[in-house]
């Protein structure tokens, strides 16, 4: 069902979403931000955990629409200071910095009007808590406080880090698993969905730290060792690479296992953890 043929309608159905904005530098660096080389990993997380992806599209919209933003505003100079995002210009660097604090408002508020317009009612409502709570400042927004918080310090720890990783990442996929939840009407499940959300961010988060030491730029379309440069808690400040790795082996098998708890279909699920640990 991650087919490449929903993929592709999705990338129309989130242009199409833009249609009747006016014709401005914001639309256009808003377009910017959202449309290339991302890998829409949460969407098809969202599509590979319900009946009926096509249901989905505007709760896949939603969260992509606020993991975009996050990423606008992560790239900032008062941030990460990062000028590279999937193989081109960081927002700011191509558009300026105050317009690229307007794309991230813009894109964050769009993602309610996105719900708002597409669910009714009590899921609606539920949509609306979990997509806020997961990605304010009780969720993603207080992760990337601590990111910054802690960013240069010496005196830090796995607990820490774990925290860290938690809120700026696993939030937004644990998002991703409840609105599944939520349209799949599974809320006596919510335990399995909220501890695969988990999961899979904290592996996510954990493979992004390594491939910030161990792949070029070319291949993430990010600057390299940025990490390194900022003194950020990842991973790898306290694990080697070859230990980070095993650890990663013995997570993802762990995660396999967590799937075969749903009793729905898992077959897309495991096709996607499959595609994440090869990546
Ligand atoms: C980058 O997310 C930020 C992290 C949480 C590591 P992605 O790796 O999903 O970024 P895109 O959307 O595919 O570019
Ligand atoms: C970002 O983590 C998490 C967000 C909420 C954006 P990173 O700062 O490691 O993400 P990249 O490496 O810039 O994509
Ligand atoms: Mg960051
Ligand atoms: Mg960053
Ligand atoms: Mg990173």
């Amino acid at each position: 069902m991650n087919s490449q043929k929903i993929m592709n309608e999705f990338e129309e159905y989130i242009l199409t979403y833009f249609n009747d904005f006016q014709d401005s530098k914001l639309k256009e660096a808003m377009l910017y931000a959202l449309m290339g080389a991302g890998k829409r990993f949460r969407p098809r997380l969202i599509f590979s955990a319900v009946k009926d992806p096509y249901k989905a599209f505007p709760c896949a919209l939603a969260l992509e629409l606020v993991h975009n933003y996050s990423l606008v505003h992560d790239d900032l100079p008062a941030m990460d200071d990062d000028d590279y995002r999937r193989g081109k210009l960081a927002t700011h660097k191509k558009y300026g910095e105050a317009l690229a604090i307007l794309v991230g408002d813009a894109l964050l508020t769009e993602s309610f009007k996105v719900l708002a317009l597409n669910y009714q009612g009590d899921t609606l409502k539920k949509l609306v808590d979990l997509l806020s709570s997961y990605a304010g400042a009780k969720g993603m927004v207080y992760g990337q406080y601590l990111d910054l918080e802690n960013e240069g310090k010496s005196d830090i720890s796995l607990d820490l880090l774990n925290e860290i990783d938690h809120y700026k990442t696993a939030c937004l996929f644990i998002a991703a698993l409840k609105m599944a939840m939520v349209l799949n009407h599974d809320e006596a499940n919510a335990d399995l969905y909220q501890a695969l959300g988990e999961k899979i961010g904290i592996l996510f988060q954990i493979q992004d730290d390594l491939f910030d030491i161990i792949r070029s730029e070319e291949e993430t379309g990010k600057p390299q060792k940025s990490d390194l440069k900022k003194g950020k808690v990842t991973a790898l400040r306290f694990k080697s690479v070859k230990e980070v790795e095993s650890e990663l082996a013995h997570e993802f098998a762990k995660t396999f296992d967590l799937i075969e708890r749903f009793d729905f279909d898992t077959t897309e699920l495991r096709e996607l953890l499959e595609i994440l640990k090869r990546r």
